[in-house]
């Protein structure tokens, strides 16, 4: 087989600064050890998030010309309103300025002390807003997903036995719905089979549970399915989407993701006294139903990208490249989450650096390491972000020390991804002479995004 190469010719190039070893030593120091804290222009290879951060086509670019700035009734809102119709069939399509805020409407809607909210894994946002409603989030994750550098096909699935037990406990009267995050993000970009979809959305239908999506990246899940799962080899991509919301009831999504847009996301549902209810708190938060916090011309950008995504030699590429960089990461040592994930690289940070204990945070000192080796910014998710403290200040921790590697859509080439994987190696075979961090200041929640470190001395 040929190599397989980006489906797309680059017309619009951004720089990358360089910078030295030394100069990047003084500036991981000034940022106090956080690489929320270094500027991006410091910064080599970004491989912080793959939201927000895909190129666009120059289709996008010039649907962004196109955008109707209407405040009511846009034709770019008609558009956008087609796209996400057209791949979901859900009835009612309410734009919103980002993933989160359709969370916050829908869990603000629904949520409520006493109430749970099931998923295989939540996302630390979608958590949030479920928690901050009152309710509680409930992860129930097959027994495959548990186990990070054992592959299996689809480690994003949901454990269905586990599911109907928590009904049989709480009362399906006390679980408004169950969402399922495909890919699943905080479990490693793993997918999650249609079978199991299928499964779920039984059991939510036997005890009246509406079955909702949490659709970021739903195309490469899909995608996934087409490689993976008996039967659907021959499907297009788009027709094994359509299928996998055709047992939904309702969708959230971030557009920063899998339509790659730089801002944008929206909410879905069947339900049309839902749908009302929740554009009467969007148009006192998001705006008015038919732009809903984004600009007409981000509507556009969504529409075409959501058209672009499910396009079959761009997946090939965009999961290849994932599993290009797993594969020589493993072939050389390096201890990563197996198979790849669909848009990020998980390397095992606690067994990278056995030498570092828990507290002194393996994966932030693995984050600092790769930044000042080749100026390639990554993400902590381990005890930093997870971390919480018991009664005496103990350290209770998570129970992963992963660092992400986040691969922006359409972005980085094949030369950029080998450069990473070469710095990757270079900290590897050097892992010894890497020291734990300890924290000199905090915030009380999400404390990664601002913490403050030193080296352990
Ligand atoms: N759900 C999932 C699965 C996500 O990955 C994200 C964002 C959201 C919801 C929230 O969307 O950022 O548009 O408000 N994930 C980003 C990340 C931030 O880096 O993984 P948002």
């Amino acid at each position: 087989m040929k190599t397989i190469i980006e489906p797309f010719r680059i017309k619009s190039v951004e720089p990358i600064y360089f910078n030295t070893r030394e100069q990047r030593e003084k500036i991981l120091a000034a940022a106090h050890y956080n690489p929320f804290l270094v500027d991006a222009k410091d910064v080599l290879i970004d491989l912080l998030t793959d939201s927000g951060t895909s190129a666009m086509s120059s289709h996008q670019w010039a649907g962004i010309m196109q955008g109707d700035e209407s405040y009511a009734g846009s034709p770019s809102f008609y558009r956008f309103e087609n796209a996400v119709k057209k791949i979901t069939g859900l009835s009612f399509i309410i734009p919103t300025h980002q993933g989160r805020a359709a969370e916050k409407i829908l869990f603000s809607t629904l949520g409520g002390p006493g109430k749970f909210f099931v998923s295989n894994t939540l996302f630390d946002t979608t958590r949030a807003n479920i928690e901050y409603s009152g309710a509680s989030g409930v992860d129930l994750i097959s027994e495959a997903g548990k186990h990070p550098s054992i592959p299996a096909p689809f480690k994003g699935n949901l454990d269905v036995v586990a599911f109907e037990n928590f009904i049989a406990e709480k009362g399906a009267e006390n679980i408004p719905m169950c969402i399922i995050t495909i890919t699943n993000n905080s479990g490693g970009g793993q997918p999650v089979s249609m079978q199991n979809i299928r499964e779920v959305k039984a059991v939510c239908k036997a005890h009246n549970i509406p079955l909702f999506i949490d659709a970021c990246r739903f195309a490469e899940n899909a995608y996934f399915i087409k490689l993976r799962e008996e039967g659907y080899q021959n499907k297009d991509v788009l027709a094994i989407a359509q299928e996998m919301f055709s047992y939904a009831d309702g969708a959230t999504m971030s557009a920063k993701k899998d339509a790659f847009a730089n801002i944008g996301g929206f909410l879905a549902m069947n339900d049309e006294h839902l749908a009302q209810e929740c554009r009467n708190l969007l148009i006192i938060t998001e705006g008015f139903p038919t732009y809903g916090g984004l600009a007409g011309r981000d509507l556009e950008a969504i529409a075409i990208g959501l058209e672009e995504v499910v396009d079959e030699s761009y997946l090939q590429y965009r999961i290849r490249s994932i599993e290009y960089l797993t594969e020589k990461l493993y072939n050389a040592g390096v201890p990563v989450m197996r198979p790849a994930g669909g848009h990020a690289v998980y390397l095992d940070a606690k067994a990278l650096l056995p030498h570092i204990p828990v507290h002194e945070y393996p994966g932030q000192a693995l984050v600092g390491a790769l930044y000042v080796e080749g100026g390639i910014r990554g993400v902590e998710i381990g005890s930093l972000m997870f971390g919480k403290y018991d009664e005496q200040g103990q350290l209770i921790p998570s129970v992963l020390e992963l660092v992400r590697l986040a691969v922006p859509r359409r972005v980085y080439t094949q030369s950029h991804i080998d450069y990473v994987a070469e710095v990757i190696i270079e900290v590897f075979q050097n892992r010894e002479k890497i020291k734990g961090l300890t924290i000199t200041e905090e915030a009380p929640l999400l404390r990664h995004f601002t913490v403050k470190m030193k080296p352990v001395s």
